[in-house]
């Protein structure tokens, strides 16, 4: 029912969103009846026990199991992503990319701000059904904003189910270390939950970046670099504004390089990385 290009390449994005994830920590996300997005990550090699699908309705769970073989759980996304936060420690995040993938105009900015600390990348679709399309963009730009995230690519409207132009889809994320856990649902943490969950300088840390962050086109000039596995790795030698770190190669000998490279880490895929 819900089986669209569209559809298609948003399956295909979150799907390449748990790739990208080192960790693989897996994907929480809401499904439909027929288990299409289930299906979907199954049959591109995502484990069963990565995969979190949820739907408000008792019915639907039980068919997305029967379909699928993938326990669903019955809740409403907002009450999940707020008992997942009661118990989180806010020392890495629980999982790769997070999926609102409502038909709704709005999302809970709470939710959102849970959802922004404890998933590496939230996805996001509204509907835009009877409304203006700046209104809802503009609404959903500005709870991004509160729930302290940054909007990945430009929000694109799309067809829905319909064939209408009717629906918006966003990518959004948080750069920096899910090591804060916020107020997000009312509650003051303690001083010592806030030494505990205190961020640790990364300066000087080795990490080790996956090839697959250049995509397909490998980069070239790294053949003295050291390999691990399918990673580079470099040191994180001085800060770049606030979230970010300049790197220096480390080579096959285990020196430094004397440049400093070019490009910058995100702080949230530096502790990503980070080698040991
Ligand atoms: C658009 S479908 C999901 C489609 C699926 N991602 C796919 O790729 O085929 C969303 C489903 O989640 C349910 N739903 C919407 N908002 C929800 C919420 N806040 N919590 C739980 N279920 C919700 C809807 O009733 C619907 O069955």
């Amino acid at each position: 029912m819900f089986t669209s290009i569209t559809k298609t390449e948003e399956r295909g994005s979150v799907k390449a969103l748990y790739d990208w994830d080192p960790y693989k920590k897996g994907i929480l996300y809401l499904e439909c009846e027929k288990g299409d997005a289930t299906s979907y990550f199954l049959s591109s090699g995502v484990p069963n026990a990565k995969l979190f699908p949820v739907n408000r309705c008792e019915k639907i769970c039980e068919s997305i199991f029967s379909e699928t073989g993938v326990k669903a759980e019955a809740c409403l996304i907002e009450d999940k992503l707020k008992t997942l936060y009661s118990s989180w420690e806010g020392e890495e995040r629980l999982f790769s990319c997070a999926w609102m993938d409502r038909m709704a105009k709005r999302v809970d900015t709470p939710s959102l701000k849970m959802a922004l600390e404890m998933a590496d990348v939230v996805k996001v679709t509204l509907s835009l059904r009877g409304s203006e399309a700046e209104a809802v963009i503009c609404e959903f730009e500005g709870a991004v904003k509160e729930a302290g995230g940054c909007i990945a690519s430009r929000p694109t409207p799309y067809k829905g189910a319909s064939g209408v132009t009717n629906m918006v889809k966003f990518t959004v994320f948080k750069a920096e270390l899910p090591n804060k856990k916020k107020d997000a649902v009312g509650g003051k943490r303690s001083v010592e939950s806030r030494k505990k969950n205190s961020s640790p300088s990364l300066l000087g840390r080795v990490v080790h970046v996956p090839l697959n962050k250049w995509g397909c086109r490998r980069p070239g000039g790294y053949e003295s670099v050291m390999r691990v596995k399918d990673c580079l790795a470099f040191r994180l030698v001085s800060k770049y504004r606030k979230t970010r770190y300049n790197l220096k190669a480390v080579m096959k000998d285990g020196r430094v390089h004397k440049k400093t490279e070019k490009w910058t880490l995100a702080e949230v895929e530096a502790s990503l990385f980070l080698s040991e």
